[in-house]
Formats: structure tokens, sequence, C-alpha cells
């Protein structure tokens, strides 16, 4: 008689059933990663978690504890290459991969995680309210003793592309001089071609689920609509996403996962922007239905 094959008809049933049944006390939802946005840090989820603890018990919870507060000014370029470091590690032992939900600045970082690590093993990536298009505007939030029209200046030097404000600094004034000094969020749109583009494409596309929440009250984020792909033409007019030379040319593969059903949008007025994760209704209508 085989043991082993007495064990497995025996332990099987109960295994499955214990991975489709949740009681207080079983893991039995998908592990969620957490990245914070700017000037924060990992006690930015405390509300989230408390959301989390009630209605998904049991989740298994990484909250990323890095480039917090002041230091979240540092290049993106810095904070991805440690942040992905400390993920990858974080998440070594989830076999069936995680969920990972990132907040502001925190989400383009995530973006840029998933699109330069090959072994991320992200499941459904929720991004909320994050510059995904990036950033014009000026707002009561971040005080830069800059005024939006001005900041290019500082924000296209060398030295500006220092901070991470600078990294997705999108002034629709000056696209070429953005295409030309703005290190980063070119290259990660591949609206800049390097040897790393085809990557940056092929591990987006490995994701199950891409969605993007934002709303009109987000009071920061500028267009607001930046939290969804879509940004600014020189007349400060939004183009929507699909309007976009990244998304009709697929550069990055957001019309493929669009046409895979694999892309979301959930907007929702009345938030600002710090209230994003600690909002139950934002919770129940964007984000409860992807932490399988
Ligand atoms: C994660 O990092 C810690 C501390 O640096 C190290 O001891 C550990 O071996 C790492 N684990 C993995 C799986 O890489
Ligand atoms: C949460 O979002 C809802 C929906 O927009 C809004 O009505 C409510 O005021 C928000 N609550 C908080 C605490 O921000």
């Amino acid at each position: 008689m085989n043991i082993a094959a007495v064990q497995s008809t025996i332990f099987l049933p109960w295994f499955m059933l214990a991975f489709f049944i949740c009681f207080q006390g079983v893991i039995c939802f998908r592990p969620i990663v957490l990245v914070h946005g700017i000037l924060n840090g990992p006690a930015e989820f405390k509300d989230f978690l408390k959301i989390l603890e009630t209605y998904h018990p049991g989740t298994p919870t990484v909250v990323i504890d890095a480039y917090n507060d002041f230091q979240s000014f540092d290049s993106m370029w810095l904070q991805l290459h440690d942040v992905s470091k400390l993920i990858m590690n974080k998440t070594s032992h989830f076999e069936d991969g995680y969920n990972l939900l990132c907040f502001s600045q925190g989400g383009l970082l995530c973006r840029s995680f998933i699109q330069s690590e090959d072994k991320h093993r992200v499941r459904n990536f929720i991004s909320l309210s994050s510059p995904q298009g990036g950033q014009y505007g000026n707002t009561v939030y971040i005080h830069f003793h800059l005024i939006k029209e001005e900041a290019y200046r500082f924000f296209y030097t060398l030295e500006g592309q220092r901070w991470s404000v600078g990294n997705y600094w999108n002034d629709p004034h000056h696209h070429e001089m953005y295409l030309k000094y703005n290190t980063f969020l070119p290259k990660m749109d591949n609206s800049v071609i390097t040897e790393q583009s085809a990557k940056y494409k092929r591990n987006l596309l490995q994701l199950n689920n891409f969605i993007l929440i934002g709303g009109p009250d987000d009071g920061v984020i500028t267009p607001w609509q930046s939290s969804q792909f879509s940004i600014f033409d020189e007349n400060e007019q939004v183009v929507n996403y699909k309007d976009r030379h990244l998304y009709k040319t697929d550069a990055i593969g957001l019309k493929t996962l669009e046409e895979q059903n694999k892309l979301h949008f959930c907007t929702v007025p009345g938030v600002f922007h710090t209230k994003w994760h600690g909002n139950l209704t934002v919770f129940k209508q964007c984000i409860e239905q992807w932490l399988d």
C-alpha cells in the first residue's frame, strides 16, 4: 500500500477546503504588500490595516518600511533599487504570489518595480491615486517654493533629477525638455527607448490585474486623471489615456492588458488625497474584490 497516496487522498480535500473557507486564525487570503507615499511611512496604512483586519482577517501583510518622510524625496531610481530588493526579500516565501497595493508616489514606484523585476510574482497591482501620468500642478500638500510654470527650470536639470518629484514632473509646455532631461518617467513609459524597454513591457504584462484608482476631489495629483494614465496637453486640457501615444502604440502593454480585461479603473468622488487608504467606500468599491 502506498502510504503517500493514502495520505494525499485524505489530506487533499481538507487542504482544498481550508483554502476556500475562511475562519479566524486560518490564513486564507493572498498576502498583500503595501508601499507608502511621499512624506509618509508605514504608519500611513494604519486605517487600511484596520479595514483589512475587519473584512479579510488573517491576511498576511508586508508594509514596506523604507524611504520614509523626507527620504521619500530621494530619486526614484534610488528608491526603486532599494525597495525592489526589499519587496523581493520579504515576499520570497509567498509561493503563490501576492497582491501589491501602493499609494501616491509609491504607486509609481511599484509600477517601476513590476516593470523592471522579471520575477516579481505580483498578481493584482492596485495603484491608489498615484501619478502614473506624472504630475503638473501646485498643491496645498507639497510646497516647493516653486510655481508649476517655473518648476521645469529646476526639475529638468541634473540637480532637479535628484528629487523624486522631478523624476515624474511632466510639464506639458516643455515636452521636449521632459523627454530629454527627465531621466525616469519617460523611460518607465518607454517614451524613450532603452535596452530595458522590452522588459518593462513584458513584465507589466505578467500582471493578472492592474487597478487604477483615483478621483476628482483628490486635490494633489494633477491632473487627477494622471492616477489613471491621462495627462495634460499643451493647453492643459486632459488627454484621455486612450488617446495617448503610450496607449495607442501599446508601449508598456496597457492596451494589451485592457484587451485581456486586466486593466480596471475605479473613480470615486469626494475623497481627498490623504484619505484614499482609510476610506471604507473606496475599499468596498475598488479594492476588496481584487484581494483574492
Ligand atoms: C532577507 O534579508 C535579510 C536581512 O538582510 C537576510 O538575512 C535574508 O537572508 C534575506 N532573505 C532572503 C530570502 O533573501
Ligand atoms: C469616503 O468616500 C465617500 C465616497 O466618496 C465619501 O462620501 C466619504 O465622505 C469618504 N469618507 C471619508 C472619511 O473620507
